[in-house]
């Protein structure tokens, strides 16, 4: 079932512009995503979900001009943390206290740790990190809409500084990392819709350790 998801879905080169994707599967997608995991459960990211036509024209152009931000009906910006703060690591903490009772030693503790182990390294480095637990979400978001029956084409073909300011992320600390374009395919006119996955054969993506 999984697997056939996994077939059922490719990176849509040409979606329908007539088709808008409901706002309950949007919903389901992000709250698919929202649970996925990330190292130490900082979530260092947020997600723009972009409708507005005139605003998705203009990402589309920053994107190379690929059209699937205008023919789909959504885009969804993954946009990472900047870099690891104190305070972005005490509201981390503050949620876990919400959520489980009340911020105990143990977790003050912990956090005081991540804070010594993040806090004040090379903010690039933190960016990156940031991004990866982005991109986890991502692989989260691409599965859930292979479930809602909704095509979705991951992108990092884009210039991050142009989408960061038609976003004006940069003053919200955060900076784009990978986009996901939401529509239904343009079957007819899709190169590559019916076209075989390519995948590595097994004998050489798997090595078996035993
Ligand atoms: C992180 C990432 C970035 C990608 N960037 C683009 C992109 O900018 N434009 C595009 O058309 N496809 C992009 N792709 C799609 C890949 O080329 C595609 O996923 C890969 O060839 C596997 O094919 P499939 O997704 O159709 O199974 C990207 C995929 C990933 C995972």
């Amino acid at each position: 079932m999984l697997n056939d998801l996994l077939n059922w879905r490719y990176a849509t080169k040409k979606m329908d512009p007539t088709k808008t994707v409901p706002e309950e599967k949007v919903t389901a997608i992000l709250d698919a995503l929202r649970l996925a995991p990330t190292s130490s459960g900082t979530q260092p990211f947020e997600v723009m979900v972009v409708t507005n036509k005139d605003i998705r024209a203009k990402l589309s152009e920053a994107a190379f001009g690929q059209q699937q931000l205008v023919d789909g009906s959504h885009v969804l910006v993954f946009a990472a943390w900047d870099d690891y703060t104190d305070e972005r690591i005490d509201m981390v903490r503050d949620e876990t206290g919400n959520a489980r009772g009340g911020v105990t030693d143990q977790v003050r503790d912990y956090y005081e740790n991540l804070k010594g182990m993040l806090v004040g390294r090379d903010a690039d480095v933190n960016f990156q990190h940031a991004a990866k637990q982005a991109y986890i979400a991502l692989g989260v978001a691409m599965l859930a809409a292979a479930e809602q029956e909704v095509d979705a084409t991951p992108m990092e073909g884009f210039d991050p500084a142009k989408f960061d300011e038609i976003l004006g992320l940069r003053e919200k600390g955060l900076k784009t990392c990978v986009i996901l374009p939401l529509g239904y395919r343009d079957a007819e006119n899709d190169w590559l819709v019916d076209a075989p996955k390519v995948r590595r054969n097994r004998d050489i993506l798997f090595t078996r350790i035993d």
